[in-house]
């Protein structure tokens, strides 16, 4: 593809992952003209080094669990390994095919011209790519994250890893530290036990996916030292030691963990460092972009969109604010993001998923007039068959809508489409109680769960 010359658009967008392509098609079926500028391949993180590629290592890490244990279910099979590089021809496959239908949507819409290479914001309307300008009447700041490490914690690639080298491995460790009990901590201890490798968590908070309501953690947790897979929580990292075969972490009060790898999820820090946003006078706090609810910047026609602006770090979160700008830009002053409605879903062995409020942040927010309600996943008959553990939680304002569905359990992220309708169209109980699921999907366990909240339970035990 030959390198377009510069140019003047409506929009110039600096990153072309979920939140920068996503501005750039809304933009242009709004008839407005877009330069999408990356250093690297279209879809960013997500599609290439991010969720596309973690949930197909999970989908594989199901089945070997599904093969270890097909005996349950009258099946005989025998795991007789993990072949890594099979693995990843299937994982790179599906990146692959996902990759070639966004490029060709991209590279073949006449009023997006897609720039290959390293931008920089020059001016306030203009992002400066191998000494060719690009100028905008609006700009889209959307260049993502990256993997943050830890003061005295060096990534080398072989024995202190990223997530990103994580997706690469050719091999099965025999065992891993996964420093860090968040998102990526436990979907990667999730994928590594089931491949056979002894994973030790270490978490500084209290607990597991501590951003979640702290039943959920629970089960979480309970569900782990099922699995044997090792934690230790509520002790922050020390130190890390390199040893003949691996690692040795040491925690606060001077416990130590030894593995072959250790993998850093700490959290991502922006992507934000040395590209002129600072110099055009962009307000950044920890390396974050500030804007307002609009997304933008404050600065001349600058908005900012996606993982730079401080909130969930999530790829729909990227789209949905991606399709905002662009229609901010177009003049159709689309309606506020709300962050609170925005689902989220753990692809661990359980998942979680939760969307609103947690019961935590509700009596923050309403005091005493919250009220709850847990319905177990051991009264749905389809939780039942897959021979799952966990539960639908409901939280509502007393006499009030529904502010908060939280799930584990296997396959709950896909109960998060009903979830997040409820809570966005802030239903009462009343209203879903008068739905009818159908029988026997997990889904029922939400009508259920709503059923039992609108005071009329059906397979609920006292
Ligand atoms: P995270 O913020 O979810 O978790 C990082 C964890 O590391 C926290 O629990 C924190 O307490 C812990 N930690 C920090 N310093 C520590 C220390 N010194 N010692 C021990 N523990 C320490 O970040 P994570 O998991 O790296 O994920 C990054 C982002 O990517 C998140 O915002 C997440 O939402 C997103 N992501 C989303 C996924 C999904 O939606 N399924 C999958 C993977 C990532």
């Amino acid at each position: 593809m030959s390198q377009p010359n510069g140019g003047t658009f409506d929009i110039v967008i600096l990153g072309a992952g979920s939140g920068g392509y996503a501005a750039a098609l809304r933009a242009a079926e709004l008839n407005l003209s877009v330069a999408l500028i990356d250093k690297a391949e279209l879809g960013g993180t997500c599609l290439h080094r991010g969720c596309i590629p973690t949930k197909a290592l999970l989908h594989a890490a199901e089945i070997a669990d599904q093969t270890r244990e097909s005996e349950q279910f009258g099946v005989k099979a025998d795991l007789v390994g993990i072949d890594m590089a099979g693995v990843n021809a299937y994982k790179d496959g599906v990146v692959s095919r996902l990759f070639k239908g966004l490029t060709g949507l991209l590279t073949h819409n006449p009023l997006i011209t897609v720039v290959a290479g390293e931008g920089k914001l020059v001016a306030r309307d203009t992002v400066e790519v191998d000494g060719r300008r690009y100028t905008g009447r609006n700009v889209i700041l959307a260049t993502g994250s990256y993997s943050r490490s830890l003061p005295g914690l060096e990534v080398d690639g072989k024995r202190v890893l990223t997530s990103e080298h994580a997706l690469r491995l050719d091999r099965v460790p025999n065992s891993a530290i996964v420093l860090g009990g968040g998102v990526i901590g436990v979907e990667f201890a999730s994928v590594w036990k089931s491949f056979g490798a002894e994973v030790t968590i270490l978490e500084a908070l209290p607990r597991l996916v501590a951003a979640e309501d702290e039943e959920i953690s629970k089960t979480v947790e309970r569900a782990f030292r099922k699995r044997k897979i090792n934690f230790k929580v509520g002790k922050p990292f020390e130190k890390l030691e390199h040893t003949e075969n691996g690692v040795r972490a040491t925690i606060a009060g001077g416990e130590t963990v030894e593995a072959e790898v250790l993998l850093v999820a700490v959290g991502r820090g922006p992507t934000t460092a040395n590209l002129g946003y600072e110099q055009q006078g962009v307000t950044l706090d920890r390396g974050f972009v500030i804007t307002n609810e609009r997304l933008h910047t404050g600065v001349g026609n600058i908005y900012a969109v996606g993982d730079i602006v401080p909130g969930l770090q999530l790829a729909h979160r990227g789209f949905a604010q991606g399709i905002f700008v662009a229609e901010e830009i177009a003049g159709l002053s689309p309606a506020v993001i709300d962050e609170a409605g925005i689902p989220r879903v753990t692809y661990s062995d359980p998942e979680v998923a939760s969307v609103g409020l947690s019961e935590e942040k509700a009596r923050e927010r309403y005091g005493d007039k919250v009220v709850t309600l847990t319905y177990d996943l051991g009264g749905n008959g389809k939780s039942q068959i897959l021979r799952t553990q966990g539960f639908v939680k409901l939280v509502r304002q007393k006499a009030g809508p529904v502010v908060g569905v939280h799930m584990v359990g296997a396959r709950v992220g896909e109960l998060i489409g009903e979830s997040q309708l409820i809570v966005n169209w802030e239903a009462y109980p009343e209203d879903v109680a008068q739905l009818v699921h159908a029988h026997p999907t997990q889904d029922e366990a939400l009508g259920e769960a709503h059923l039992a909240l609108a005071g009329k339970p059906l397979h609920v035990h006292a």
